[in-house]
């Protein structure tokens, strides 16, 4: 196969760039570097599978020869981030989506929608299935990224029902490994970070909000086999194991080895207060389960900071 894949130089794109290379496929890497780097994709460098493209994905997008798949992963993720590039979040959600359905239209591939568990906002239900509608407020801070990656899903569906695309969705929830930024404010990698500099781990509230975690590999096996047998209603896919952010923060203490002492902030609006996949869909359609407990993946997290991160 001869793939797309936007947002390559980030997180999640370039462990998908490294998987479908593995499997032996072709894959063009796009990506504006808004916020990815291309470190996440240098070892690529030089292989003939691979190939990189600059370009802004909420431009017209233009790709020489045919093409199987476009996977859309491109989209600022963090809440760091989508609170710096406002616009640029919601013009990717939105003109983004729309110019790589449009080019998945033009060659005749199949198209994978990168969405989020932010669909669901602070949600009223627990665990979160598929089926239910979310609790966003669209003019919070949050509003630019869940009603961005909303929009996002509506125009990928209308493809499907009107143009007969053949498309996925898949609601990704939180995933943590290597190659996460240090300084994108997610959970996972400010408590890493901040124990390996000896500084205190912040909580924000009374640490007790909950999150599910899901380590990358794990998220990835989860895309492949949506991508290549799912179908074309969304598709939850995330770590259901439960943990407090309070719990999360001693983990990593014990862990890292740190001697950090943990400090507590005042909650910011809109944060939800808890998160946690229905994966009953993915079991059964997909026969996935994440399988890498939270205690190995931070291990194998923090060994990556362990090279990156400098005071
Ligand atoms: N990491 C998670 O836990 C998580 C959870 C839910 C959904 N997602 C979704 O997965 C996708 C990837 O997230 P990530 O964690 O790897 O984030 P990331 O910020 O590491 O990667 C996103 C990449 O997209 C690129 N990009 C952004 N706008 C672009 C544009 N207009 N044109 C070209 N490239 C552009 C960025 O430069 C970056 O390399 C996003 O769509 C995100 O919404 C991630």
């Amino acid at each position: 196969m001869r793939v797309l894949i936007t947002g390559a130089a980030g997180f999640l794109g370039s462990h998908l760039c490294d998987r479908f290379v593995a499997d032996g496929h072709d894959v063009i890497g796009m990506d504006n570097l808004i916020t990815g780097e291309l470190g996440n994709i240098a070892h690529l460098e030089g292989r003939k599978e691979f190939t990189y493209v600059r370009h802004d994905v909420s431009t017209f997008i233009a790709v020489d020869g045919p093409l199987d798949a476009v996977l859309h992963f491109a989209s600022p993720a963090s809440p760091v981030d989508y609170l710096k590039f406002p616009i640029q979040t919601l013009k990717v959600g939105a003109l983004g989506t729309h110019n790589a359905l449009g080019l998945a239209m033009a060659k005749g591939a199949r198209f994978f929608l990168a969405s989020t568990s932010e669909v669901y906002g602070d949600p009223e239900v627990h665990p979160q299935p598929e089926t239910y509608w979310g609790h966003v407020n669209p003019v919070g801070p949050r509003g630019v990224y869940d009603e961005a990656k909303r929009f996002g899903e509506a125009m990928t569906m209308a493809y499907h029902y009107y143009h007969g695309l053949d498309t996925r969705i898949v609601r990704i929830f939180n995933t943590y490994g290597p190659r996460m930024r240090a300084q994108d404010g997610r959970v996972v990698s400010n408590f890493i970070v901040q124990a390996l500099r000896g500084e205190p781990l912040t909580v924000y509230g009374d640490g007790s909000q909950s999150r599910s975690f899901c380590y990358v590999d794990d998220l990835i096996e989860g895309i492949v086999r949506l991508f290549e047998r799912g179908d074309a209603d969304p598709t939850n896919v995330g770590n259901p194991r439960e943990f407090t952010v309070l719990e999360l923060a001693k983990l990593v203490l014990e862990k890292s080895g740190a001697k950090s002492e943990i400090v507590f902030e005042p909650l910011p609006t809109d944060d939800p207060r808890q998160r946690r996949p229905d994966i009953s869909r993915a079991r059964s359609l997909l026969q996935w389960e994440p399988y890498v407990p939270l205690e190995e993946g931070l291990e194998r997290t923090i060994a990556h900071f362990r090279k990156t991160v400098t005071d």
